[in-house]
């Protein structure tokens, strides 16, 4: 199978490429990727000359780039997105430009050259919860809260017209909050690390009750897999990683492998608009595509502190 993977250069994209030429070593990836500040071709340099891989800077929004690239894939698995809800909230016109007109021109080339297409989404489409609200699923309503969780609903609702009005063969997945290696340092986890590491304070939100539901990368990978190899067309399925944390308490976990105390949490102004809770429930992926998280949460921020560690080169280039 010949993938066309856009924004193949970011966190989710660079791990995606290495998981599935591992596990699929007869396929061929094309990396679409614009190298914004969140692009970086270090994330791949190891497999920079395989015969089956292949970088291409552009812009999704590009009728031209996106045209010939997409006639030559079986395939489409779209990352490539504005993701900081911190910068949308700055300047959203970017997001809509790119998660919105990029996903559009991807979808106007897929129905063109009859091409399979995959739509990596977030479950911050849904909105927030509250403390006894049942987790999101499939059927939950679109509620976005951020100018980026808006611009994702927004492509996910024209993946969705594609296959209603073209019958274009699409898959949606509305995964939580991913964790893992390469990820920029301006999200949470990996900001936490590398402060702590630098022997900075970690900037919590508000009083940091603020929920999340984390999956380790390889995790949403796996997902992704089974979604391209079994899941049925014009579907959409959920992706969690069934370990619901505050923020105060990841705060802590994290300090605690770092050796440090709790007078590095500084408490900072809360997020304009801040989702409250989120929370997925993937029992249509594991009933239909066999698929659930299998990465221990504590084992993954583990390894995840550790490649941190490891690789500081790699985060100091990019924190100012
Ligand atoms: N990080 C998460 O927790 C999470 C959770 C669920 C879904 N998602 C979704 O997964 C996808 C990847 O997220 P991530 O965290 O890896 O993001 P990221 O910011 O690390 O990477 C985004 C990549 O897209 C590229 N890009 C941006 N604009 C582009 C454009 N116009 N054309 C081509 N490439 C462009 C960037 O250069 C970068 O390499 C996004 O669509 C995001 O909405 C992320």
């Amino acid at each position: 199978m010949k993938l066309l993977v856009t924004g193949g250069a970011g966190f989710i994209g660079s791990n995606f490429i290495h998981y599935w030429l591992k596990k699929h070593p007869a396929d061929e990836i094309v990396n679409l990727d614009l190298l914004t500040y969140a692009g970086n071709l270090a994330n791949l340099a190891d497999i920079a000359d395989q015969k089956n891989y292949r970088f291409v800077k552009g812009d999704i929004a590009s009728y031209e780039v996106v045209d010939e690239l997409v006639r030559q894939a079986d395939c489409i698995v779209n990352f490539a997105a504005e993701s900081h809800v911190d910068r949308s909230i700055g300047n959203s016109l970017v997001f809509v430009k790119t998660n919105i007109e990029g996903t559009a021109n991807l979808l106007e080339a897929a129905r063109r050259h009859s091409v399979r297409f995959h739509q990596v989404s977030t479950d911050e489409v849904y909105g927030d919860l509250g403390p006894n609200d049942p987790k999101f699923n499939e059927l939950s309503p679109y509620r976005p809260s951020s100018p980026y969780s808006a611009s994702k609903a927004a492509a996910d609702h024209l993946v969705r017209a594609y296959y209603r009005t073209y019958n274009l063969p699409v898959t949606i997945s509305n995964c939580s909050n991913n964790y893992g290696p390469y990820q920029y340092p301006e999200k949470i986890i990996p900001l936490f690390i590398t402060n702590l590491i630098e022997d900075r304070k970690v900037p919590l939100y508000g009083q940091g009750s603020n929920i999340r539901d984390w999956i380790h990368v390889d995790d949403h990978n796996a997902g992704l897999e089974a979604i391209l190899l079994y899941g049925r067309l014009g579907e959409t399925y959920c992706l969690g990683g069934d370990h619901e944390i505050s923020n105060l308490e990841l705060a802590k976990e994290i300090i605690s492998l770092l050796g440090k105390d709790e007078s590095y949490i500084e408490f900072v102004a809360d997020r304009p608009g801040h989702d409250w809770r989120y929370s997925i429930d993937f029992h249509k992926a594991k009933e239909e595509l066999g698929w659930e998280p299998h990465i221990d949460f504590i084992s993954g921020l583990e390894s995840t502190v550790r490649w941190y560690q490891e690789h500081e080169a790699w985060w100091r280039s990019l924190k100012n």
